[in-house]
């Protein structure tokens, strides 16, 4: 999607099609409506006189040959109560925008600029780009071809402050990163196993200028990483483990942020197999790796002035022959014994391996993402991601860059008194803690191997997928959890 300033008058902007909106109530008279010229206000004036234009949120007006524009087609977008008005709000209705624009097959959109604002403007296209994306690579009929070519971003005149440029460009940014990640998601297990997710890692570091290190089976063995080698062991895809290193010009040496991602391709829950019944969804199951991709990605064109590496943990979960089992002691790389006794609880065990792994790399800050549990679905729905931690300072700053960035994320506890559900009579740890507390006890297993390093866990099982379409995005991967992260880092100057 090419995208553009255009400095024309409204009236005399040459486009496929012009967006306004307006607000409920009084659509033909506020929000960016209010700068259509008169005779195309009068028309829509009628419009909600009759009924027909209310300006309830996201509905969709359409005029063809607008009166006194040179635009062939103006579409008015409904924006809801005025009071509710947000960037993530600018970003759904762009969204819804773009959407419906498409369905008719129009494929460049001028949008009003109601703010010349860098934060409104970075939310216009971002919103564009996250409303264009649909999960359709595998149709032989694409709805992506139909997607929208040109968008542009009509000043009517006014002047733009002179980060407009760079709003613009992060903007693009987040909305590619988010959708990168949201492809990655989509993939099935047969296209997207441990080695071709290695494959895509190291394509998009190069690609941006960062360092991409795959370790495979004999090197993650050398490394004694008994959890993540127990879990790939029923697997004929071998594993791999992918390390991105971000490391900008005069960033001080620390903190290093360590982002890990787990990268399970297909989780089947191994022995302890799961229902056949909507297994089709453990494709996703690397969407936590998917996201900490995404946010390398932007932050290798956003430059933070911050050091951060990144760590996946990719494999199957399989059952076979040479599967780990229930009842089964492994040693992790941290010494530290586990006792099997869910071999679907293998999220954690990958984590346990991949966080001391980071600390031995360097890192000073853990955060990982990870489509943990189930647990956290029953607690938060599908909306809304757990986070969790020890460390109070790093858990706020992620849950106020949630805040700033638009997505839904909520703070579940962690406490001594849940460590008694994870203890093993046998070995140092068990790797289930019961159903009770299941995302609490899932997240604090990971936190026992991050230690004194403070840490902070996304639990994104939830979030990772929408099962409903919305007027401003696809149904399908969401991509839930880059924008967060990238506006944590992006917290550091650049
Ligand atoms: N990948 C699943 C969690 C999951 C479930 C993600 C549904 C997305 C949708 C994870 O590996 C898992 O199987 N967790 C178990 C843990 C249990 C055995 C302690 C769960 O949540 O049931
Ligand atoms: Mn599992
Ligand atoms: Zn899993």
């Amino acid at each position: 999607m090419k995208t553009e300033f255009r400095p024309e008058p409204l009236a005399q902007l040459s486009t496929s099609a012009l967006v306004a909106y307006g607000y409920e109530g009084a659509p033909a008279s506020s929000g960016t409506v209010e700068r259509l010229p008169a005779e195309t206000r009068n028309l829509l004036q009628q419009l909600q006189t009759a009924g027909e234009l209310t300006g309830k949120a996201f509905e969709c007006t359409i005029l063809c040959w607008p009166a006194g524009m040179t635009a062939s087609k103006l579409l008015v977008v409904g924006a809801g109560k005025s009071e509710k008005f947000s960037e993530r709000h600018l970003r759904h209705l762009v969204g819804a925008a773009v959407r419906n624009l498409r369905s008719r097959g129009v494929r460049e959109l001028a949008w009003i600029l109601g703010s010349p604002e860098p934060g409104a403007v970075a939310s216009v296209v971002d919103g564009a780009l996250v409303a264009d994306y649909d999960a359709d690579s595998y149709r032989t009929e694409r709805n992506g071809e139909k997607g929208i070519d040109s968008l542009l971003l009509a000043t009517g005149g006014e002047a733009l402050a002179s980060e407009a440029e760079a709003a613009l460009n992060r903007g693009r940014i987040l909305g590619e990163a988010q959708n990168f990640a949201r492809e990655l998601v989509n993939e099935p297990s047969n296209h997207m196993t441990p080695t071709r997710l290695a494959e895509r890692a190291s394509e998009m570091a190069t690609r941006f200028g960062l360092t991409c290190e795959v370790l495979g089976p004999e090197e993650i063995q050398a490394l004694k990483m008994g959890a993540l080698c127990a879990v790939a062991q029923g697997s004929p895809e071998p594993v791999r483990l992918i390390i991105i290193r971000y490391v900008p010009e005069g960033a001080p040496e620390q903190p290093v942020i360590g982002l890990i991602g787990k990268g399970i391709t297909f989780d089947s829950g191994g022995i302890s197999i799961k229902p056949s019944e909507n297994m089709h969804e453990m494709k996703t199951d690397m969407a936590g790796a998917a996201t900490v991709l995404g946010v390398m990605q932007a932050i290798a064109q956003l430059k933070p002035r911050v050091r951060v590496t990144a760590l996946i943990p990719a494999t199957e979960n399989m059952p076979s022959g040479k599967a780990y089992k229930p009842g089964d002691v492994i040693t992790s790389m941290s010494g530290k014994t586990i006792e099997i006794l869910n071999t679907d609880a293998e999220g954690r065990l990958v984590l346990a391996d991949a966080l001391t792994y980071a600390k031995r790399l360097g890192c000073t800050v853990l955060i990982d993402a990870a489509t943990l549990t189930a647990a956290v679905m029953v607690a938060l729905g599908t909306f809304t991601t757990g986070v969790f931690g020890w460390n109070k300072d790093w858990v706020n700053r992620v849950l106020a860059a949630a805040n700033v960035a638009g997505e839904k994320m909520w703070q579940l506890p962690v406490d001594d008194e849940y460590r008694e559900l994870y203890k093993s009579s046998i070995a140092d740890l068990a790797n289930t803690g019961g159903r009770y507390g299941g995302a609490i006890t899932g997240a604090m297993f990971i936190g026992e191997f991050a230690g004194d390093t403070p840490w902070v866990h996304l639990d994104i099982a939830g979030t990772r997928w929408a099962n409903d379409e919305k007027p401003y995005r696809a149904k399908g991967p969401t991509g839930h959890g880059v924008r967060t992260l990238v506006q944590l880092l992006t917290d550091f100057a650049p």
